[in-house]
């Protein structure tokens, strides 16, 4: 069955190059109307200029190539780090198509040095893009999707929040923090027909272009991670999914449970902790719980079954 998107309207992030720009570039192919948003900013947040800059040059030039294939666009030069002008992008989309159906959360940037090297500043700069972007902007949508009883949203997480690289502990905080956004809005979403997912991408942009060595950047094209995007805003996309995608392989990630032990409180539970790490960390009948009142409820349960 393939995936369409007449009728509906989406808003991609940071959508004037990279992956932002294929993702905006496949749901306008297939039907989307799409706001193309981008300050034109530096791999690490520097330059950008706001509306009349190079930047938002580049979220036209999408427009642009969206236009010249027949499809409908409008472009935005909104930082995601400004609530004010994130409703206003909001606002502008609904003035023009009356809805908005797709958040894809994708404007990022990078700070990388070693915690012991790296300043505060550059600590929170990384974290006000990546998760107080992607806050500003879902908390924009969120109403009116709502009201539609329908929406799509994807944060853009990263292998780096989930299992960590060396020298990226802003991003990596910022990425996992995502990833807890998106497990608590998949729950307080889920009736009113609101989907949240994440997608871990990994793939050859200016991003990533000293990190990836030659011979495998050009497997690892943007283009290999947008059919995960499609799907995880597809009409009958799922929810609370960690979908990691590079080089056209697509696997899904979870934050699983292992059954554990119950210790009690006695005087030497320390002790017994110690000694259980091997049936703590056994991975055999490891769950997913649907919620952490879940998980705290499973410790209740062996607790008073002791
Ligand atoms: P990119 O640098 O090509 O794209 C990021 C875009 O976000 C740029 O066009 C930039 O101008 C824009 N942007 C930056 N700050 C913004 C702001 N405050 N408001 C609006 N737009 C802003 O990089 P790429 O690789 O396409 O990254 C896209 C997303 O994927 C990012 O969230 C990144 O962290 C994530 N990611 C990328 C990976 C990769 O392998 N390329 C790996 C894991 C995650």
């Amino acid at each position: 069955m393939s995936i369409r998107f007449e009728g509906r309207v989406a808003i991609v992030t940071g959508a004037g190059g990279g992956l932002g720009r294929q993702h905006a570039l496949a749901l306008a192919a297939r039907g989307a109307k799409v706001v193309v948003n981008d300050l034109g900013s530096g791999v690490d947040g520097s330059g950008a200029g706001g509306a009349g800059n190079g930047t938002v040059s580049a979220a036209q030039k999408v427009v642009d190539e969206i236009r010249a294939a027949g499809g409908e666009a409008i472009a935005n030069g909104a930082s995601v780090t400004d609530s004010g002008a994130v409703q206003a992008m909001v606002d502008a989309a609904l003035t023009e198509w009356r809805r908005v159906d797709i958040l894809v959360n994708n404007a990022g940037i990078l700070r990388d040095k070693s915690f012991a090297k790296m300043d505060l500043a550059d600590f929170r700069q990384v974290m006000d893009v990546h998760l107080m972007g992607a806050v500003n902007c879902t908390k924009a949508v969120w109403e009116t999707m709502r009201a539609q009883s329908y929406g799509r949203i994807v944060m853009t997480t990263s292998s780096t929040g989930l299992y960590g690289n060396f020298g990226q502990s802003n991003y990596g905080a910022a990425k996992m923090a995502l990833v807890g956004l998106m497990q608590t809005l998949a729950l307080e979403g889920a009736k009113h027909g609101i989907r949240v997912n994440c997608l871990a991408p990994t793939a050859a942009t200016r991003m990533t272009e000293n990190l990836i060595p030659e011979a495998a950047l050009r497997l690892l094209v943007p283009e290999a991670v947008t059919p995960g995007l499609l799907a995880l805003v597809a009409d009958d996309a799922p929810t609370r999914t960690i979908l990691c995608a590079g080089a056209g392989g697509f696997e899904q990630a979870h934050v699983t449970l292992t059954r554990g032990i119950h210790v009690g409180i006695a005087g030497d539970a320390a002790e017994r902790v110690q000694s259980g790490w091997a049936e703590i960390g056994d991975r055999d009948g490891e769950t997913v719980p649907e919620s952490g009142a879940a998980q705290g409820m499973l410790e209740l349960e062996k607790a008073m079954s002791n």
